[in-house]
C-alpha cells in the first residue's frame, strides 16, 4: 500500500483541486461550429467517451462547461500535467489521526456523482493513467481502484471527456492507438468567421464592427504562414482584446497587447505582426 506524501495530505485538507461543481445555474454561452453539440448529446446518450481536439483557446472548455449544464450533469474538471498519475485521479490512503483514511480522487468522484469527467491536456498525464482509463472508457464502463480492491461500475450518466492541443504533440507524448480508438473524437478549430464575430460580440459586449474588424485581423493573421509562430491567435486572444477595446484601450494598443506581444518574444516576428494589425485596423 502506498500512502500519501504530506504535500497530498495538505491538498486534499485544504479541498480538493477539482470539485464536482453542480450550482452553476445557467447555461454558459457556446456558439456552435457545426453539428458537435448534437455529437456530444449523442455520445452521451449512447455512453461513449468524447475525445476533443483543437487549438489552443478555440472553445473546448466553454463546449464542455456548456454541454454540462445542458445535459444537466456535474462537471470535474482535471488539468493534467506530466506529474500527474493514476493515483491522483482515482485516490490514495491519507495518514490521518492515527488512522489511515481513503480518500477518492476526482476520477472516482466523477464516476460516483455520475457526473462529466474532463481531463483537459491528457497526453500531458503519466502513462500509468490509461490503466484507470481504458477500462472505463470502453463497454467495460468500470474503474479499478485498486488499493481498496473495489471495482466501480460507471452509472449511465458518467461521461469521460479528454482533450489535447495536436500541435504541441511530439513523439514522446502522443496518445497511443489503443486510447485515441476507445473515444469518439470532435476535430476543433477556430469558428468561420461569422461565428468568431457573435463570440467576440457577446463575450466582450463590443459593437458589431469592432468585433468585424478583429476577425479580420485574425484571419489575416491565420493566413501568415513564413512566421517562426508556434500557434496562431486564438478566439480567446480576439476576446481579450475585445475586452481591453470595450474597456476603452485604444483598438490598435489593445492587438498589441492581447495578440501580437502575446504570440510571440521575438522581435521581427512581432514586428510582421503589427504591420498586419496596421493594415487592418486604422490606428
Ligand atoms: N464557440 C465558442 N462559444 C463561446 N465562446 C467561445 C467559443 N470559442 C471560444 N470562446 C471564447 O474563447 C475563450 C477560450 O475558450 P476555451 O477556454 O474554451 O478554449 P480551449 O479550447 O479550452 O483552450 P485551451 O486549449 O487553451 O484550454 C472562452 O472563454 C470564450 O470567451
Ligand atoms: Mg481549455
Amino acid at each position: 500500500m502506498e500512502f500519501s506524501s504530506a504535500r497530498h495530505v495538505a491538498a486534499a485538507l485544504a479541498g480538493a483541486p477539482a470539485a464536482i461543481d453542480a450550482s452553476r445555474p445557467a447555461l454558459p454561452y457556446y456558439a456552435e461550429q457545426g453539428g458537435e453539440v448534437a455529437l456530444f448529446a449523442q455520445a452521451h446518450r449512447q455512453r461513449l467517451p468524447v475525445l476533443i481536439k483543437g487549438p489552443t483557446g478555440c472553445g473546448k472548455t466553454r463546449f464542455v462547461e456548456h454541454m454540462a449544464a445542458r445535459l444537466g450533469r456535474p462537471l470535474v474538471t482535471v488539468s493534467c500535467h506530466d506529474d500527474l498519475s493514476a493515483a491522483d485521479l482515482v485516490g490514495r490512503h491519507l495518514i490521518g489521526d492515527g488512522n489511515t483514511l481513503w480518500n477518492d480522487g476526482p476520477l472516482t468522484r466523477a464516476v460516483r456523482a455520475g457526473a462529466i469527467c474532463y481531463l483537459d491536456e491528457v497526453v500531458e498525464a503519466r502513462k500509468d493513467t490509461t490503466v484507470v482509463l481504458h477500462p472505463l472508457a470502453d463497454d467495460r464502463r468500470v474503474l479499478p481502484i485498486e488499493r481498496t480492491g473495489e471495482l466501480l461500475a460507471a452509472p449511465p450518466a458518467f461521461m469521460l471527456v479528454i482533450s489535447y492541443n495536436p500541435g504541441y504533440q511530439n513523439l514522446l507524448k502522443s496518445l497511443k492507438p489503443s486510447t485515441r480508438q476507445r473515444f469518439v473524437a470532435l476535430n476543433f478549430g477556430y469558428p468561420d468567421a461569422a461565428v468568431e464575430r457573435a463570440i467576440v460580440e457577446a463575450e466582450a459586449g463590443v459593437s458589431a464592427d469592432v468585433a468585424q474588424q478583429l476577425v479580420q485581423l485574425a484571419q489575416a493573421l491565420r493566413r501568415l504562414t513564413d512566421h517562426d509562430l508556434e500557434e496562431t491567435v486564438s478566439t480567446r486572444a480576439l476576446v481579450m482584446a475585445a475586452r481591453l477595446a470595450a474597456a476603452g484601450v485604444a483598438l490598435p494598443t489593445a492587438c498589441r497587447a492581447a495578440i501580437v506581444d502575446a504570440l510571440t518574444d521575438d522581435a521581427d516576428t512581432a514586428a510582421a505582426l503589427a504591420e498586419v494589425v496596421a493594415a487592418v485596423i486604422p490606428g
